[in-house]
């Protein structure tokens, strides 16, 4: 048995939330709310398990401010429960929530059907993060996704910083993402950070171990660790290929999610990511030359002897401009794709601020649909694999 606990003293939006939640329910006013996550979880401790808190900042609730820090502790926390809030300006305060590891903001009104959605969804997230039981992965099973396209500018590091922020927020301390786009890597401006340390301090004589690794990481403040491209195309020059099969091998052991971002093309270091690699992205955008290019590493891939690994193709920018249709290009794969995803203003918008649009729009629908792409990739728990069955888990929207 899970447990919501809801801060606030709204008989509206608790009543709700009652009709909404298939889980029990706790409500504590917000002035009940321990100063700390470890009181707040020890509330329930050896009998319940406290899958999501609702945290409203409506005026008169909980200041914004003490929410967004409790938020911040409770996702850090082991045994952290998704953390959702209610506020009067969503928009207003997402981006801290996001960056703090909220799950979504609503506003007060939203409807019972909503919040059973949302609740539903942020009881599974819980299933299997690893701050949810606070476990560190096994020695060298976690997951390398690479995310790799024929041709440039189709949305591989739109993709690889979103896909890598959602799987930070179910395992904070346990993803990784490593910008291996050698010549023109730009993961750093698309998460607005500064590093210190890139590939070339990480990848040009002997790969560091675990320990030497983590000091020349980036932390984006979701939690996120990060290995930033190159400064400069000459220090490109210096990293070995090689070499990062090895680094691979060292993120692999101590992550659980390792997410690679690559250079358009079949480059060195792309050809020994996917060596390395459990799950392949593929993208491309909804145009002939692009489908085309598709199909022809479609076909190579086949031709190379690489490791059994999960492939998912991603049709990215879709709109009607073009002519082509998704059938159209699923024809000429020969492959279904696994996720189509519409041309958005909202994600050119979140590469221009350097903020992915699963932190700056949560409840967009191209936010939305990287999160369930996302599902692919954590281990279900066993209660979703029974309520889902056999059935895909996601499709085209
Ligand atoms: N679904 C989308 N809707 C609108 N714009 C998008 C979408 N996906 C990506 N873009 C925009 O397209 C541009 C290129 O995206 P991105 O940098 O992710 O591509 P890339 O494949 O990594 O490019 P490169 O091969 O040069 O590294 C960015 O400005 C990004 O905001
Ligand atoms: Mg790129």
């Amino acid at each position: 048995m899970t447990h919501i606990v809801t801060a606030s003293s709204s008989t509206e939006l608790t009543k709700r939330i009652r009709l909404a939640a298939e889980d029990a329910l706790t409500v504590l006013r917000p002035e009940q709310v321990p100063a700390t996550p470890g009181q707040l979880l020890a509330l329930f401790e050896d009998q319940v398990a406290v899958s999501t808190v609702v945290l409203d900042v409506t005026p008169g609730q909980m200041p914004v401010e003490q929410a967004i820090e409790l938020t911040r502790r409770l996702c850090s926390h082991a045994g952290a429960p998704s953390v959702l809030l209610v506020s009067d300006e969503p928009e207003a305060i997402a981006l801290a929530a996001m960056r703090a590891g909220g799950r979504d903001v609503l506003t007060p009104e939203v409807s019972i059907e909503e919040l059973r959605a949302v609740l539903r969804e942020a009881q599974e997230m819980v299933g299997y993060g690893t701050a949810s039981d606070g476990s560190r992965p096994e020695q060298g099973d976690g997951r390398v996704i690479t995310v790799a396209s024929p041709k440039g500018g189709v949305g591989k590091t739109t993709l690889a910083t979103n896909i890598a922020l959602a799987l930070a927020r179910t395992s904070p301390q346990g993803t990784v993402l490593v910008d291996l786009d050698v010549q023109f890597g730009d993961v750093a401006a698309a998460l607005d950070l500064d590093p210190s340390y890139t590939l070339g301090d990480v990848a040009t004589s002997a790969v560091p171990d675990i320990i030497g690794l983590k000091a020349l990481l980036t932390q984006h403040p979701s939690g996120l660790q990060v290995i930033a491209g190159v400064r400069s195309p000459v220090e490109a020059d210096r990293i070995d290929p090689r070499l990062v099969g090895d680094l691979l091998d060292v993120l692999r052991r101590e992550f659980r999610y390792v997410v690679v971002d690559s250079a358009p093309g079949m480059s060195e270091e792309t050809l020994t990511a996917l060596d390395h690699t459990s799950d392949l992205v593929l993208v491309s955008t909804l145009d002939v030359p692009g489908i085309r290019g598709l199909r022809k590493e479609l076909d190579l891939l086949s031709e190379l002897a690489l490791p059994a690994h999960t492939r998912h193709v991603i049709l990215n920018m879709v709109d009607r401009a073009g002519g082509l249709t998704v059938d159209d290009a699923e024809a000429t794969l020969g492959v279904d794709a696994d996720l189509v995803l519409p041309r958005s203003p909202k994600v050119a918008r979140s590469t221009n601020q350097g903020v992915p649009i699963v932190e700056l729009f949560p409840s967009d629908k191209v936010s939305q649909d990287i999160q369930s792409l996302v599902t692919r990739f954590a281990p279900l728990s066993s209660r979703r694999e029974r309520r889902l069955g056999a059935h895909r888990i996601w499709g085209r929207s």
